[in-house]
């Protein structure tokens, strides 16, 4: 029954856990971010004993284990006690003060936030809090508009530490002389990952999501061996996928050398960087971008409907600028001409730059 029975054969699938080569999947165990989780424990500590924690600034290179670290480290706290609440905000999806606040109150469990301003809601979130205490990560800091919820959580919540998240440290010289001297950071580098480790590291989610045995050893070693030279372990797992996904389609039962270089020259760098940080419609307007380069944005949107894309002009205008303000397109605004004035928007190439900051 079916193409895909025919293709495949009688045989189970490659893959028996696929879930664990998600790039949001925590792990059982995070290999070589044993310091580093001991230290933001440590910093974490005082808030079991009742007294204020303290606040750490996490650094390091796209794909270094920031965020993995940090939320195995809550899960582990939210296991062990309930003194403490863990409430993580990534910055790139709530991007305001207000957003965050709403972020917070789904921690906390609090569902009315409809109709309420900033400040109604972090009054129920003081309320809540001070209570006991709570330790934020805000994954993706640089990406913020307003800080305007980090004075708010300085000044309202008695007992807290506050952990800040971001590729660049230099990010810091950003935040206004009043926050930082309150925050009193203490700076966390996470390093990058030598050949070892990230074998390592791979190895494990490759045990997880796999059926024994059908990795061949050479082809393995590719995909570390890549993963290592973009120093990016998301470049390894998606390699993992993508490699097993190309045996299975040849109805193969091993993982060969030939199926990795297929997916390493398949790999899209960028959609390997950005997946953790775009939404599926943002990723779809952005793929077009990148086919159609330097088109006007009414044509854009033209070719998002023909693709079946949901959303009217205005929130297609208000994703194209949200990618234009993460620089992944660029936007030139052309007067003149028939139409008036126009956007022409054009693909950019994806890499964090410091001078976005
Ligand atoms: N030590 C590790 N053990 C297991 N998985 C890891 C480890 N380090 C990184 N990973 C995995 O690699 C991917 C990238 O890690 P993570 O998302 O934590 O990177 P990051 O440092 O937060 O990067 P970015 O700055 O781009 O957000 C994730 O899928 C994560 O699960
Ligand atoms: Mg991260």
């Amino acid at each position: 029954m079916g193409l895909f029975r025919d293709i495949l054969g009688d045989e189970e699938s490659l893959f028996r856990n696929p879930i664990a080569l998600d790039f949001d999947f925590v792990p059982k165990v995070v290999p070589y971010r044993e310091n580093e989780q001991r230290y933001i424990a440590t910093s974490i500590k005082p808030l079991l004993q009742n007294m204020n924690g303290k606040n750490i600034l996490i650094y390091g290179k796209p794909g270094v284990g920031k965020t993995v670290a940090v939320k195995h480290l809550f899960k582990e706290l939210e296991e062990e006690t309930s003194q403490v609440l863990p409430v993580y905000i990534n910055c790139w999806q709530k991007n305001t003060t207000y957003k965050i606040m709403v972020g917070i109150c789904d921690f906390i469990g609090y569902k009315f936030t409809h109709n309420k301003n900033t400040e109604e809601l972090f009054a129920i979130i003081k309320r809540n809090l001070n209570r006991g205490s709570a330790v934020f990560a805000f994954d993706e800091i640089d990406k913020v508009e307003d800080f305007d919820f980090l004075y708010h959580i300085l000044e309202g919540i008695y007992r807290k530490s506050i952990l800040l998240i971001t590729n660049f440290k230099e990010w810091l010289l950003k935040l206004d002389e009043r926050i930082r001297s309150r925050l009193t950071l203490q700076m966390l580098e996470f390093r990058e990952y030598n050949f070892e480790e990230t074998k390592g590291i791979l190895l494990k989610r490759l045990d997880a999501a796999f059926v024994p045995g059908v990795w061949d050893d050479d082809a393995f070693l590719l995909v570390a061996k890549k993963a290592y030279q973009a120093k990016d372990i998301r470049v390894g797992l998606h390699l993992l996928r993508e490699a097993a996904n190309l045996a299975e389609a040849e109805a193969k039962r091993k993982v060969l050398p030939n199926h990795v270089q297929k997916a390493i020259s398949n790999l899209d760098e960028f959609s390997v960087k950005s997946s953790t940080a775009l939404d599926d419609e943002e990723r779809m307007i952005l793929e077009i971008v990148k086919e159609n380069s330097g088109k006007r944005i009414g044509d854009l949107f033209e070719i998002y409907k023909s693709k079946n894309g949901s959303g009217v002009y205005k929130t297609f205008q208000r994703r194209i600028e949200k990618l234009a303000k993460n620089g992944f397109v660029g936007v030139e605004k052309i007067k003149g001409g028939t139409q008036g004035t126009t956007t022409i928007v054009h693909y950019k190439s994806k890499e964090k730059k410091l001078t976005e900051f």
